[in-house]
């Protein structure tokens, strides 16, 4: 769990988990955006980037960093704001999950 921290508040957090029989793919549960922070954007040294992909960045260099090959996720078929999250984060939709959800997987 990573947990993003401004000053005297939690901002964002992301969740990934490496499989269990195949460390190379690992599964993000969640990213989360405290609401006030919701659509933000901050300054980093290569200029101002959305929160939301400066974190996802982060979660998924740290993923990389320890084994990653590639990530996947779940995410429900109406949920129009995370799937453009994902599509922009380079993910790409792999299957479907069940009647309620899309599977979506990043290969590094
Ligand atoms: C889904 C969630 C993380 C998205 O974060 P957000 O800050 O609300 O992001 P927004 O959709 O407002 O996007 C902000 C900007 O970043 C852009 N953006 C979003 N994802 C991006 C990405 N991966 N890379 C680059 N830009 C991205 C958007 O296009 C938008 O740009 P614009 O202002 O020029 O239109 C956030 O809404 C949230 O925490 N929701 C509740 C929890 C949830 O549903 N989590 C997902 C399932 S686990």
């Amino acid at each position: 769990m990573l947990v993003f921290e401004g000053q005297d508040e939690v901002i964002a957090v992301a969740v990934l988990e490496a499989d269990v029989d195949t460390p190379s793919m690992w599964d993000l549960h969640v990213v989360a955006i405290a609401n006030e922070h919701q659509g933000r954007r901050t300054m980093t040294e290569v200029g101002e980037l959305p929160l939301v992909e400066v974190v996802l960045d982060t979660a998924m260099k740290y993923a990389m960093d320890h084994g990653a090959k590639a990530i996947r996720t779940i995410v429900a078929t109406g949920n129009t704001r995370s799937i453009r999250m994902l599509l922009l984060q380079g993910f790409k939709r792999t299957d479907r999950y069940d009647k309620d959800y899309d599977e979506y997987l990043a290969s590094m």
